[in-house]
């Protein structure tokens, strides 16, 4: 008898990396819940994948309606086999505008929807014994350069839940993730007006991701040259590391 379909639930699907993770696990055969915020961009983008993409609009950052929405997959279809939190955002913030509002929404998006989420979800994961949870953060949480440091704070906070969590993950027969991409082309990216090295097109970075998490690796970085980069960066000594990031200022 064949298999039955996978159950995926992606948050942040309605465009850049989480579609395209989306579109991939389409064409693999799994069943893919897609979650954003209520609205045409979600609608479209699940109409655009057939009839094995279903909507779970929700503003994750709303703690009643991300536990009702996934109340309501656990009623129509179970839990899910694999979760890809991927929803998140990064604004520049540095001296000039270090925004007391803007860095709690980032935190409220990507650190506490994510905790959110693992709170609802690992217990009942645990309770049934399988299942994968990726959490997606990003290379930039490896050091803190200039104007990124709220972004690259929310995406540090992520490595350290997970590795915090890993442990307990593993003794209940679950597997535990950590995405980490470099720069992907996204609405995100494209309104960056930095120099971005080694960039993936999405659905590239998708197939790599997902690559990553069929092999059950903690950690699935990509591509390994940005990954590689900034692991050399954040073990510079800061006596070598300090005049690099002073010369990312913008004048
Ligand atoms: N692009 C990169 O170079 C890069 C690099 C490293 C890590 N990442 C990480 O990859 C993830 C995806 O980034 P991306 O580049 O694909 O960004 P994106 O194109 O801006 O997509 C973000 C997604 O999150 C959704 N979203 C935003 N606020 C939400 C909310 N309150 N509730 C539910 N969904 C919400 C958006 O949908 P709606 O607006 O329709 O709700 C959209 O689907 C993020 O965690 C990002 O930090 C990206």
């Amino acid at each position: 008898m064949a298999e039955p379909a996978r159950r995926v639930w992606i948050t942040g699907a309605s465009s850049g990396l989480g579609a395209a993770l989306a579109r991939a696990c389409i064409a693999a055969g799994d069943q893919v819940w897609l979650s954003a915020r209520p609205g045409p961009r979600l609608d479209d983008t699940v109409a655009a994948l057939g009839p094995r993409a279903h909507a779970l609009p929700v503003d994750v950052t709303e703690r009643a309606a991300l536990t009702a929405a996934l109340a309501t997959l656990e009623r129509a279809a179970g839990l899910p086999d694999l979760v890809i939190l991927n929803a998140g955002t990064y604004q520049p913030l540095g001296l000039a505008n270090l925004d007391p509002a803007a860095i709690r929404a980032l935190f409220a998006l990507n650190v506490f929807a994510v905790s959110d989420a693992l709170a609802w979800l690992g217990p009942r994961l645990a309770a049934r014994g399988h299942g994968q949870v990726a959490l997606v953060g990003s290379v930039a949480a490896d050091i803190g350069l200039p104007y990124a440091g709220p972004y690259s704070a929310s995406k540090a906070a992520l490595v350290r839940l997970a590795q915090a969590l890993r442990p307990e993950f593993e003794r209940a027969g679950l597997v535990l993730t950590l995405v980490e991409p470099g720069f992907v082309r996204t609405p995100l990216t494209a309104k960056n007006d930095f120099p971005m090295p080694f960039m993936l097109d999405a659905d590239d970075a998708a197939r790599r991701i997902l690559r990553g998490l069929a092999r059950q690796r903690f950690r699935v970085r990509v591509p390994w040259t940005m990954s590689l980069l900034m692991r050399l960066l954040a073990n510079l000594p800061e006596a070598c590391s300090l005049p690099l990031r002073r010369r990312m200022l913008r004048s």
